[in-house]
């Protein structure tokens, strides 16, 4: 039965470039959305960008731009990062659009009609300055636990507790540093907790979709359990706030001067948006697609922290709408990368744009998180021996290979012909059924099974291949009716074949090598389908290099680069005069360098050894300047180091500060770097100030 399936990924903040967590997220949908086509289901798959909020709004005026301004930045850079890693949305639209504002509207208009909209007058922090209220994020304090001093307004980094911003000991707005008063404004709450939405998040979260399966993750359900409680009586849900104040970016809410919808209710409306502008654009009936009583199944790709918004305010603000509501939500855990959870001011996380840019393949990211992925919300790493290893060792090795191998062979002694002399049918057999277990896998997003399944296969193609040694059978061969050249010929053509099926297994996630083999190798006329799996080939066109193995070398300026560009992008966006309090913050001190040597596996750093006086125990330093420093050259010079730098790990070590030096920013030719030396007569341990 054909099914007819709605797909959408979450839609990423329109505040900043897209990065790897949000690139597993697409691959994770794409290859889902793909394999489903390839079943001759019909999908259309969905994305946009996330454009309203405070913080967008708060960004663009410290650009002194307009949030338009700065979401059309980001939005406009969106198809590198989609077609580079070729994720094949069929629409991107904006929040920010006529079609979202309608859906809103309307959607609110409907809420209401249901009595599920409520107006209350709550208070709230208010900044006197800024003249705006205060999300919790904005206002810090000291800690009403521990007492650390700058903590955020709802928990305390240093102790870990959490509490409400009311309770922060002398509160302040980060914003402006003014104390924030407390003043009451009138908001518009959607009844979450009432009796009815109840029933209904209890009967929708238990009852199965149109599958006949479960719409939700066992995980996602326990989670959900907990908030929905094990019996009316103790639900733990509250009311939702669905409203701001002015000044917001967002949609303004009729007949309610000066408020706006929360960036949260129009988000997720966002999905409907996007898919109202692609019908139009391709004229299909949105109403007749989106209609609750059709078998249409809507399905959301997410990651394991926007479980709740997903999993009941929005199947909430379906139903009282009279709208389809979610047949599946699909969550995936979080990408770390070599353990560190990726966070800009950390400065950790791989730019994606980057990975492309150094030439790396879009696919060996395609095949690694594959081999990673599963049906649970567990969060994955990515490191680059495990990158080098699965690209070179499994997917070049075990796969790839296979054909270089065999169609030399067929090429150099059958002219191109396969013969499978009356086997055909066990073979297509065997084919079939190792082919139905990955698509099997794929469908139920066990991508890692089904790569474990593909990658054994390929080794039993190696062994059957291995065992003929038909490269010795080739030599015996005199005509090509000799038994030799049968055998060679029924050799080549079942590894040929086999080799088809693993391409057809394979090409959810390696879309463009698999084109390459379907229609340049095997002279298909189209992209391959689960179906194609019944026909064995009978020719082969010419070989043509399928894949290059991972340089190790790429991988590494890909993990150090990154760091620099993330760690500039922030300095950007913070506010560049300080006070000298600030300033004072900072210990620094004369070091003399003793020991310098080249790491391993870096272009960029040296290791340091400082002696920073008062016969303190040295110190251990990376530093990223050996572009323009021989180790031995440094060994005995002077220099400042920051003392009171937080250690950081990295991949080689620990380096417990660093030292300063300058450099050109700007990309000129002169990116020669020059280490910063006190005046003679200074020593180590000298206070610079
Ligand atoms: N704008 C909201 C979503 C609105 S959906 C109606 C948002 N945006 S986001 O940019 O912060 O995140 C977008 C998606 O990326 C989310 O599904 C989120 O879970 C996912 N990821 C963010 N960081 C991630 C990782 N480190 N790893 C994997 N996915 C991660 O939330
Ligand atoms: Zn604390």
């Amino acid at each position: 039965m054909q099914r007819t399936l709605f797909v959408t990924t979450a839609l990423p903040y329109a505040n900043g470039s897209l990065h790897l967590g949000h690139i597993m997220e697409y691959i994770q949908a794409d290859i889902w959305v793909r394999s489903m086509r390839m079943s001759g289901h019909k999908v259309y798959f969905i994305g946009a960008d996330d454009a309203h909020g405070a913080p967008i709004m708060l960004k663009a005026e410290a650009e002194g731009i307009s949030p338009r301004e700065l979401t059309t930045r980001y939005s406009l850079e969106r198809p590198l990062y989609l077609n580079g890693f070729y994720v094949d949305f069929d629409y991107w639209h904006s929040t920010d659009s006529e079609e979202n504002k309608e859906l809103a509207i309307e959607i609110y208009k409907h809420l209401k009609e249901n009595n599920l909209i409520e107006l209350r007058s709550i208070n709230q922090f208010y900044d006197p300055v800024k003249k705006m209220f205060l999300a919790d994020r904005y206002i810090k304090g000291e800690c009403p636990k521990c007492h650390s001093k700058d903590q955020y307004g709802d928990s305390c980094e240093s102790c870990g507790s959490t509490y409400k911003p009311t309770e922060l000991i002398n509160p302040y707005s980060s914003l402006t540093k003014a104390t924030p008063v407390f003043k009451s404004s009138e908001h518009l709450f959607f009844k979450l907790s009432s009796k009815e939405c109840v029933d209904f998040l209890i009967e929708w979260t238990t009852s199965k979709n149109k599958q006949g399966k479960k719409k939700l993750q066992d995980q996602v359900f326990s989670k959900i359990q907990e908030w929905l409680g094990s019996d009316p009586s103790n639900v733990n849900l509250n009311d939702w706030d669905i409203s701001r104040d002015a000044p917001y970016f967002g949609i303004e809410i009729p007949d309610f001067p000066k408020k706006y919808f929360y960036v949260w209710l129009d988000a997720p409306i966002g999905y409907l948006a996007s898919m109202k502008a692609f019908c139009k654009k391709s004229n299909i009936d949105f109403d007749e697609i989106l209609d609750p009583n059709n078998n249409v199944e809507q399905i959301h790709f997410i990651g394991k922290d926007i479980i709740y918004f997903h999993a009941l305010f929005w199947p909430a603000m379906l139903k009282f709408s009279g709208r389809k509501t979610p047949d599946e939500i699909n969550v995936h855990g979080f990408i770390t990368v070599n353990g560190e959870k990726m966070s800009k001011s950390r400065g950790t996380g791989i730019s994606p744009l980057l990975y492309l840019e150094l030439g790396l393949n879009p696919e060996w990211l395609r095949y690694y998180l594959s081999s990673k992925l599963n049906s649970k919300i567990e969060d994955i790493d990515f490191t680059i021996d495990d990158f080098i290893r699965k690209i070179n060792s499994d997917l070049i090795g075990k796969y790839i290979n296979i054909a270089s191998r065999t169609c030399q062979l067929i090429a150099k002694y059958l002219g191109g012909k396969l013969n499978y002399y009356e086997k055909e049918k066990e073979l297509s057999q065997e084919l079939y059924l190792r082919t139905e277990i990955v698509r099997k896998n794929l469908e139920d997003r066990e991508y890692s099974r089904a790569i474990k399944e593909i990658m054994s296969y390929a080794d039993y193609t190696n062994q059957c291949f291995d065992n003929e040694k038909p490269w010795e059978i080739a030599k015996k061969i005199e005509d090509t009716n000799c038994s030799y050249y049968k055998k060679l010929q029924f050799i080549c053509s079942c590894t040929l074949a086999r080799f088809k099926a693993l391409s057809i297994m394979l090409s959810p996630i390696l879309p463009k090598t698999s084109k390459k083999i379907s229609i340049d190798l095997f002279g298909m006329k189209k992209d391959f389908d689960w179906a194609d799996i019944q026909e064995l080939p009978l020719t082969i066109n010419k070989f043509e290099h399928l894949m290059q193995r991972a340089e190790k070398e790429q991988l590494i300026k890909l993990f150090e680069n990154t760091q620099s560009t993330i760690e500039n992008m922030d300095h950007k966006q913070e506010n560049p005069s300080i006070n000298i309090e600030d300033f004072m913050k900072i210990d620094l001190r004369v070091a003399k360098i003793t020991k310098c040597e080249e790491v391993k596996n870096s272009e960029k750093l040296l290791q340091l050894t400082l002696d920073i006086g008062n016969n303190e125990p040295s110190k251990n330093v990376f530093s990223g300047i050996k572009s323009s420093y021989k180790p031995e050259e440094l060994v005995g010079k002077l220099t400042i180091f920051v003392a009171n730098l937080k250690p950081r790990k990295m991949r080689f070590g620990i380096s417990e500060g660093m030292i300063l030096a300058a450099s050109n920013k700007e990309e000129t030719d002169n990116k020669k770097i020059y280490l910063i030396e006190p005046d003679s007569g200074a020593f180590p341990g000298m206070k610079v100030s």
